[in-house]
């Protein structure tokens, strides 16, 4: 289903209520939540409200697991566009999530390692119990992490390369698209499929041609976001421009 809103913040606040709603739950039964995060700007008012629950409403996290879908590769942790700062900046540094609760793929990994590192970060999750809810955002290319075109539907935690046109979205946060790493290391669409809710956002006008694509249009490899119209347990949070150009 598609849900519009008059704008991202009255959105991102229901959706974080959504968040808050579900880590209660689970408190209530002594168990573990397990989210599974996006980066970029998309998000952003999402935690922003998460954690006003945390220092104006007492919402804690302390039983809160998180699973961010991507990071760039190679990728040190401190640096400034790494999504290890992204989420400490925007998220984990305001809330009280124990430090080894939070997972987030290592771009500093030996190529070598890779693939033994994706398996084990795909079996955490499952030991876990599955991701509750997974938030997305939607990349120009229609990719959701860096699912980006050709992605299968059945598609694992790897190492990809980036497109063209989502490094020159990112050459302003590395100043130039040839500083934009050329590869990530993302969960697969199989690996997003398997959460027991899903929430894409899209916000602004930028966003309404790949969103009319993705809820509406046929079902391809070409654009992954496409895939999401097989599941039933994914909803599409829009703002009004985003979702402008939907018949
Ligand atoms: C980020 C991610 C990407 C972004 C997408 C949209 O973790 O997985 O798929 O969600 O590129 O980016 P923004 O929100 O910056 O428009």
């Amino acid at each position: 289903p598609v849900k519009v809103y008059a704008n991202q913040n009255e959105a991102s606040v229901d959706v974080a209520n959504r968040i808050a709603s579900i880590i209660k739950k689970k408190q209530e039964n002594g168990e573990t939540a397990v989210l599974g995060l996006a980066t970029g700007a998309t998000p952003v008012k999402v935690y922003k409200e998460l954690v006003r629950l945390h220092t104006e409403e007492g919402l804690s996290f302390k039983n809160v697991v998180t699973f961010n879908l991507d990071e760039y590769y190679p990728m040190k942790p401190d640096a400034p566009q790494s999504y290890v700062t992204f989420m400490n900046k925007n998220l984990f540094d305001h809330i009280d999530i124990p430090e080894e609760n939070i997972n987030i793929p290592d771009g500093t990994l030996p190529e070598e390692g890779i693939h033994a590192y994706c398996e084990a970060y795909e079996q955490k999750i499952s030991n876990l119990g599955g991701i509750d809810i997974q938030l997305l955002g939607i990349g120009r290319t229609g990719h959701i992490g860096f699912n980006e075109p050709g992605s299968a539907p059945n598609s694992g935690t790897r190492l990809v390369v980036l497109d063209d046109l989502t490094r020159r979205d990112a050459s302003r946060d590395f100043g130039g698209k040839e500083n934009v790493p050329t590869k990530a290391l993302t969960m697969g669409v199989g690996t997003i499929f398997k959460a027991k809710e899903i929430v894409l956002m899209a916000w602004n006008e930028k966003k309404a041609e790949i969103v009319k694509k993705a809820v509406e249009g046929e079902i391809s490899s070409d654009i992954p976001a496409t895939y999401l119209q097989l599941s039933d347990s994914v909803e599409f949070i829009l703002d009004t421009d985003a979702a402008s150009q939907l018949t």
